[in-house]
């Protein structure tokens, strides 16, 4: 089925045998459908961004953290990235070994860091009170840090990560005390990292960013590694031609930066980057169906069930999707802005506002591109609306569902029945 309006991403191939009403059919509306050769390609691209002998990329799995998505991830050879126990815990059972997993601690509890050490995962500081505690819970052994040099970059200011104003990383004027607690504790490190924030589409920032965490690695002796951390962006305006990051210019200009780096610090070190948007984020599209359509004063609504408990970026980063309408067996002429709405029951529930499509009729699908990393991910039961099935469309065209929808039970699995006066208090009387 080819859609009335879009045509980019999701044409027939990105649904392999299937078709889109097919899919919602069958797994339920809202769906997420992943592509695996489109998932496949972006892990390539991300591996062959640096020419060096020691290079790792590691998927940052809080992008999307489908076991499926993963195992794919890790067939193509990558690592990852882990925030929390529960990140950990999910790439463990993907597949990844110890040594594939760098935990980016960030404010976490003793009992994550515990559950670090006992698996002989490595932790990144990024706090003096992280490393102390680090120090504490394992004297002597290996530990990375975090360090904040100054250099952010991203598509909001909620996700910048580096720079004043931020909470991530230890300020490099800090490299004293960083020393005496690593003496103090016996720590070896062996590598540092940053991450200067999400989705930039220009080159010079994330090279901006390299150097300047060059430069405080020149400040210890011996290090392992360097992770320049991730932030590769994806273009989301494709319908109006917008550019892909040029990863060629990045790629040569980082190699000379990583070169003279080497020359001054008299070894070869392995260069590792982070990367969760660029991975997942365009072999995913978010199926939703509309249900009403209606004006008020004056403005268009089309009322779909894609509240922001399924898809949340555009309500929290004000983000950009590009939407692709289908229709069964039916053509469209024109477009009209409308405002594009969800079932959520707050006023912000808005996926994009007057955005020129065709006049829409209830039972349309609508396809949100790139909606792979920080979909699913972020999506959650608000309203008690269940978060939507997951499929994948594999290379051969076939597709398997890889995550259940939620169910009506599952809305409830966790609550504990009320019990003893309480119980009798709140139940209901009868007639
Ligand atoms: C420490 C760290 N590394 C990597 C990433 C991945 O960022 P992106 O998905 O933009 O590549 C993030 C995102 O928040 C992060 O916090």
């Amino acid at each position: 089925m080819l859609p009335i309006f879009g045509g980019f991403t999701p044409s027939v191939d990105f649904f392999g045998h299937s078709d889109p009403y097919a899919l919602v059919e069958r797994h339920g509306s809202p769906l997420y459908v992943y592509n695996e050769s489109i998932l496949r390609q972006r892990c390539r691209e991300m591996l062959r961004l640096l020419d060096h002998p020691d290079f790792h990329v590691s998927y940052s799995s809080k992008a999307n953290a489908n076991l499926a998505l993963l195992g794919i991830i890790r067939e193509e050879g990558l690592r990852a990235d882990a925030m929390s126990l529960g990140e950990m815990h999910i790439l463990l059972q993907a597949g990844f070994t110890p040594e594939e997993i760098f935990f980016v601690a960030n404010n976490v509890a003793e009992e994550e860091l515990g559950f670090a050490l006992e698996h002989e995962i490595l932790i990144s500081a990024d706090s003096l009170s992280l490393l102390e505690a680090v120090g504490r819970l394992n004297p002597g052994g290996p530990v990375a840090i975090r360090f904040n040099p100054g250099v952010g970059a991203g598509h909001h200011q909620k996700v910048i990560t580096a720079g004043a104003g931020t909470k991530f990383g230890i300020d490099p004027m800090f490299v004293p005390q960083v020393k005496a607690a690593l003496r103090a504790h016996r720590l070896k490190l062996v590598g540092i990292n940053h991450h200067i924030g999400s989705l930039f589409m220009e080159p010079d920032p994330y090279l901006a960013g390299a150097q300047a965490l060059l430069k405080i690695a020149k400040q210890f002796d011996d290090l392992a590694f360097v992770d320049l951390g991730g932030g590769f962006g994806v273009p989301y305006r494709k319908l109006a031609g917008q550019p892909r990051l040029d990863l060629v210019r990045l790629g040569n200009e980082l190699s000379g930066h990583i070169a003279a780096f080497e020359t001054a610090y008299g070894k070869r070190i392995a260069v590792h980057i982070e990367t969760g948007r660029y991975v997942s984020a365009e072999c995913g599209v978010l199926l939703g169906m509309v249900h009403t359509v209606k004006e008020n004063y004056g403005e268009r609504f089309a009322g779909t069930d894609i509240g922001f408990n399924t898809l949340m970026r555009p309500v929290l980063y004000d983000s950009h999707h590009d939407i692709e309408v289908y229709r069964k067996g039916g053509a469209s002429a024109g477009s009209e802005p409308v405002t594009v709405v969800g079932n959520i029951c707050e006023t912000g529930d808005v996926l994009t506002t007057a955005r020129d499509l065709p006049p829409l009729h209830q039972g349309d699908l609508l396809c949100v591109l790139d909606s792979g990393a920080y979909g699913f991910a972020m999506a959650s039961n608000y309203n008690g609306r269940l978060r939507p099935a997951e499929v994948l469309v594999r290379d051969d065209g076939k597709d398997v569902l890889i995550r259940r929808r939620d169910t009506l039970e599952s809305l409830t699995a966790n609550c504990l029945p009320p019990t003893g006066d309480r119980a009798r208090i709140s139940r209901p009387k009868g007639p």
